[in-house]
């Protein structure tokens, strides 16, 4: 069915076996200085031994200062060779190819990373979600640049790499020269479109002198800036020809730059969304061209094939979710393929947030491959769990691979958790993709399961088991509120799942991820007005969830306490001042609770419980499956 999928590509002398390719991403799984670790190469090797026809590592520092992020790769220094070396020889002991991303960040960067250095830039314009405006560099800087690019390809070559691609995406260094929205110099480095590409024309040509012919050199770029007076998709048409013309063999698409996300984001959830772009260039030149950005399905990878729209598929957060997808693929066994739902919390979250490197919701054991130990286990365990959510589910399904004997005690009728009513917000719909999968995994791997059953201390006492793993979620938070119990006060998670139906005045109390998700869905209806209520000074930050919240018209009042509920209206304080809002549904999405009454229950016995996820701390399912899959490993 896939045969286009998993015919060989050349690129130069360099043959790749199929045409799936993982593309770059920022793992942070290095050292602070740029050396490769044992967990950097575990963690590239397990996407090798999964089938892809070509890894494209994160993109590595070209000089000590070029760093966008902590704990990158760096080949800006001989002594860096030898663990690139390892990387390569791991990843040559399958069929896949690796080449090395070669970057500078330019202004988007922070003097946090790059050695309390100003970030440096074609001109003195901040990056606008760092900040930090960055100096502009001399010439005789931007001669060294180049230079610092050729050294380090070279340094790559030496490592065993099968290739370079030049990054001149998403708005760093490169791209910045090259977009009149960041480049405003008026030397020969900027202004019209040949001085804008000066350096990128030096740096291939650097390059080239100094890996020889024989050694493919591609770039990445966006199609387009998204930013108004930035680069567009013409633009980059008349661009591709000429990277083409400079001797680059392959051009990867991808688009954007940081801060673009104001005119994108909506764009971003649709699969495949630079597709179009990429088939518009492809039809200028003659080198091969791959297109990225949420192609997720095996079938849609074929067609674009097939169909002429791409020679290669550029899949970044697939390979995260699922390391094995290209074998999986070429077996047929599609429904075993683990799904990227878009999440953005363990990959874009991950290296953003406090974790500080990458991690996944759906595959928590993302990055730890050089830990983890997934053989049976010589002591297999009776192990009950009570809860059916994310937390418990992969608890469930990590410990059966394990060898032990799991039951799943869940109370109601369906597993899932609050992975189900997770699905119903509008763009979420992904979610019960990585839920249907779990429970798929549950059936295939055996797993007892009792539903609508309660696991009591009763049970525990008589059936005996070596470990109880609570993994039972929080309970909603309803504060002593005059009004609450009357019957037009909701649960958001009721609504969500279709259990309790809403009036035409709806009023959501609580600005958190569920509370904005719920007055998002409620919109979606058209029925009237929808109002969300929050006490802090701001709702939850997420950028597409405010979004949505602008696009369906909702109205967000912050600052505001909820004081009562009456039959027809809310009363809400803001400051001093005393307000009413009209309401027939009061919809409650005050957060939750950790919900662990059989923890107490069993505290006093000399039975080992472990009490994860919500049911010990409020968390969200990223949060949830991290701590399910290390607590059965812990077994
Ligand atoms: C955590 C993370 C780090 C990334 N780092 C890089 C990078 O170093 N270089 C790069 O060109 N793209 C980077 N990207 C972009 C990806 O290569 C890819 O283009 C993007 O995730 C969209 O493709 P996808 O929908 O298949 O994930 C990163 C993406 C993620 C999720």
């Amino acid at each position: 069915m896939y045969k286009n999928l998993f015919s060989p590509m050349r690129i130069g002398n360099c043959e790749i076996p199929n045409r799936l390719v993982v593309t770059a991403m920022v793992t942070n799984y290095c050292t602070e200085d740029g050396f490769v670790t044992d967990r950097f190469i575990k963690y590239h090797e397990e996407k090798a031994k999964g089938g892809w026809g070509l890894i494209i590592t994160e993109d590595y520092a070209v000089n000590e200062m070029a760093k966008g992020y902590s704990h990158i790769p760096g080949l800006y220094k001989d002594e860096q060779i030898e663990g690139s070396k390892k990387l390569t020889d791991a990843i040559h002991k399958y069929e896949s190819k690796i080449f090395c991303q070669i970057y500078h960040p330019g202004r988007q960067s922070n003097q946090f990373v790059n050695g309390g250095k100003q970030p440096v830039a074609p001109s003195a314009i901040p990056c606008p979600w760092l900040k930090e405006i960055p100096r502009e560099l001399t010439v005789e800087e931007i001669l060294q640049i180049v230079e610092d690019f050729g050294d380090c390809a070279l340094r790559a070559k030496k490592s065993g790499f099968d290739g370079v691609e030049v990054h001149l995406a998403h708005g760093y260094l490169l791209a910045e020269f090259m977009s009149p929205h960041t480049n405003k110099r008026v030397d020969e480095y900027g202004g019209c479109f040949s001085n804008r590409l000066r350096i990128v024309k030096e740096v291939y040509e650097n390059v080239r002198s100094k890996v020889g012919d024989d050694f493919p050199i591609i770039c990445r770029f966006s199609s387009r800036d998204g930013f108004m007076g930035g680069r567009t998709l013409m633009d980059s048409i008349e661009l591709a020809q000429y990277l083409e013309a400079l001797g680059f063999q392959a051009l990867d698409i991808s688009q954007g730059m940081y801060g673009d996300y104001n005119n994108l984001d909506n764009d971003t959830l649709r699969h495949g969304f630079t597709v179009l772009d990429a088939d518009e260039i492809k039809q200028v030149v003659n080198i091969p061209v791959m297109p990225t950005n949420r192609i997720t399905t095996a079938g849609l990878a074929e067609a674009l094939i097939s169909g002429g729209k791409a020679d290669l598929i550029g899949m970044g957060r697939t390979s995260l979710a699922d390391p094995h997808f290209p074998n999986k693929v070429k077996k047929g066994k599609l429904s075993s393929v683990r799904h990227c739902i878009n999440c953005n919390l363990g990959c874009f979250g991950g290296i953003l947030g406090p974790r500080g490197h990458v991690t996944c919701l759906v595959n928590p054991s993302v990055g730890r491959e050089y830990e983890l130990d997934f053989s049976k286990s010589n002591d297999p365990k009776k192990v009950f769990i009570a809860g059916g959510g994310p937390g418990g589910l992969q608890a469930a399904v990590t410990a059966a691979q394990k060898g032990h004997h799991v039951t799943v005690f869940e109370k109601k009728s369906q597993l899932g958790g609050q992975l189900l009513s997770a699905a119903y917000p509008p763009t979420k719909g992904e979610v019960a993709q990585f839920t249907a999968w779990l429970i798929q995994e549950v059936k295939n791997l055996n797993i007892a399961l009792r539903l609508n059953t309660i696991l009591t201390k009763e049970l525990v006492d008589s059936e005996k088991p070596d470990v109880v793993i609570v993994a039972t979620g929080g309970s909603p938070i309803i504060p002593p509120i005059k009004g609450i119990t009357k019957p037009h006060v909701v649960l958001a998670e009721d609504v969500l799942l279709g259990k309790v139906s809403t009036g035409n005045k709806v009023v959501v109390c609580g600005g958190g991820e569920v509370g904005i998700e719920t007055a998002a869905f409620e919109a979606t209806k058209e029925n009237g007005s929808v109002t969300v209520i929050e006490m802090m000074d701001h709702t939850h930050k997420n950028l597409r969830l405010n979004q949505l919240l602008d696009m369906y018209g909702v109205t967000v009042n912050i600052n505001t306490k909820l004081s009562e509920i009456a039959d027809s209206h809310v009363i809400v304080e803001q400051g001093p001042f005393k307000r009413v809002i009209e309401a027939d549904t009061v919809i409650l999405a005050f957060g939750y609770k950790p919900l662990n009454i059989l923890a107490d229950e069993l505290k006093d016995t000399c039975q080992d419980v472990r009490v994860i996820a919500g049911a010990n701390k409020t968390g969200n399912a990223l949060d949830a499956t991290i701590e399910g899959l290390d607590v059965a490993m812990s077994l």
